[in-house]
């Protein structure tokens, strides 16, 4: 009989890699699925990003690379922090990994240790609380709530602070809600983090590019008061809709970079070396890629909402960032799994349950904008019949 390490029985999993694959399933059975589920754009890298990548291999960039990414890539990604963020970032500081998890992995890693506790949004991504649970660090959920138009309290951050926290973890823009937490709000969660100096902060701003109304993402890297301790991670998955090239980067604490050097020489060596330099070409070539997506996303996430509201017992707040909605299903008297199946197994349209996104999650379910409109609207029709015409499922039932 093998004998598994004990704490993996406390490792998670991401439920919208599941209803991805039931929702293939279900269509290679010629069934007709429109998938809100899945969290990456519907959109193909551009181009010019793709001919890098060709023309690096054909280049003959084929080896390994420095485990924390090329020279020119990590200078690439310093810049473009300057110019979007107008922070100054030494390349030395900047770790390149495969895909925006691999920061969030390393940080709960560094900082998971017996007796600490970490702090993660709930509901948030659900990798945050499956890698604190891994790790032999609590996890602290803080309650991102919908009447805050799912924005972080700072004031109800500093209540779950306590001596034992040794990390404390940030998405905005976020997944699963869509909240941005704004620049006001950050300023003040600044001045609670500053009571709190030995703390760690992972800023998850993967999403950054993508806000809506002509709002400012503020990044917690733009604090000189706690620039020491903030992990920004990021990467090029959302942004330029490379999911699939598995690329990100970390911007670490100087007296961190060697142990993240470590850590990634132990486990991936570096990401592979094309890809690089087609992260290069994305963040120094033209940047209307990134508009246009923006401004697809911008559409239909006002389109979801509005017709969301309109279909009884359904509220939605209307996303201010990242490509998701998360409305409240409580007034149709489903539970969200039950939801959810049924949605995906009856109506044909893949959704995720609020509960895989933490317990307060409880009567919600995400819908991701990553569709066309047409599909979206063909998919919101389905959800507002079904629910016309099905009495609820019994409680819990899934
Ligand atoms: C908030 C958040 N952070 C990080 C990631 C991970 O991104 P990547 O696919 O680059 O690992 C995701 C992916 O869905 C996400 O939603």
């Amino acid at each position: 009989m093998l004998q598994l390490a004990q704490n993996l029985a406390r490792l998670g999993d991401e439920n919208a890699f599941t209803v991805l694959a039931r929702a293939q399933a279900l269509a290679a059975q010629g069934r007709d699925i429109i998938n809100l589920g899945i969290g990456q754009p519907d959109f193909p890298t551009p181009p010019h990003i793709v001919e890098a990548a060709v023309k690096a291999l054909r280049d003959g960039h084929h080896g390994y690379t420095p485990a924390i990414g090329i020279v020119p890539l990590r200078e690439a990604v310093s810049a473009d922090l300057r110019h979007r963020l107008n922070v100054e970032v030494d390349p030395d500081t900047i770790v390149v990994v495969p895909g925006g998890k691999v920061t969030m992995f390393f940080a709960v890693m560094m900082f998971g240790e017996e007796g600490k506790e970490i702090i993660f949004p709930d509901p948030g991504f659900p990798i945050y609380k499956s890698l604190i649970q891994y790790s032999p660090a609590k996890p602290v959920g803080l309650l991102i709530r919908e009447e805050n138009g799912f924005a972080f309290s700072a004031d109800e951050l500093l209540s779950r602070i306590t001596p034992a926290t040794s990390l404390i973890i940030l998405n905005t823009p976020a997944n699963p809600t869509g909240g941005v937490t704004p620049p006001e709000e950050i300023e003040k969660l600044v001045r609670c983090l500053e009571r709190w100096p030995d703390v760690a902060i992972l800023a998850d701003e993967i999403y950054g590019q993508i806000t809506f109304d002509g709002l400012r993402h503020a990044s917690l890297l733009q604090y000189p008061q706690i620039r020491d301790r903030v992990i920004l991670l990021d990467g090029w998955s959302k942004t330029y809709a490379m999911t699939g090239w598995r690329m990100g980067y970390g911007v670490w604490p100087k007296a961190l970079v060697d142990t993240v050097r470590k850590l990634a020489t132990n486990c991936h060596s570096c990401v592979n070396a094309a890809t690089q330099w087609a992260g290069i070409a994305a963040l120094e070539g033209p940047q209307d890629c990134v508009r246009e997506m923006t401004a697809a996303f911008d559409q239909r996430r006002v389109y979801i909402a509005e017709a969301l509201n309109a279909i009884p017992g359904m509220r939605c707040v209307l996303p201010k960032g990242a490509f998701y909605a998360f409305p409240n299903v409580s007034g149709t008297g489903w539970n969200e799994r039950a939801l959810a199946k049924a949605l995906l197994e009856e109506a044909g349209v893949a959704v995720i349950a609020g509960t895989d996104f933490g317990d307060e999650g409880k009567g919600f379910i995400r819908l991701s904008s990553a569709n066309s409109l047409e599909n979206i609207t063909r998919a919101v029709g389905r959800i507002g019949d079904f629910l016309s015409s099905r009495e609820p499922a019994a409680q819990e039932s899934v």
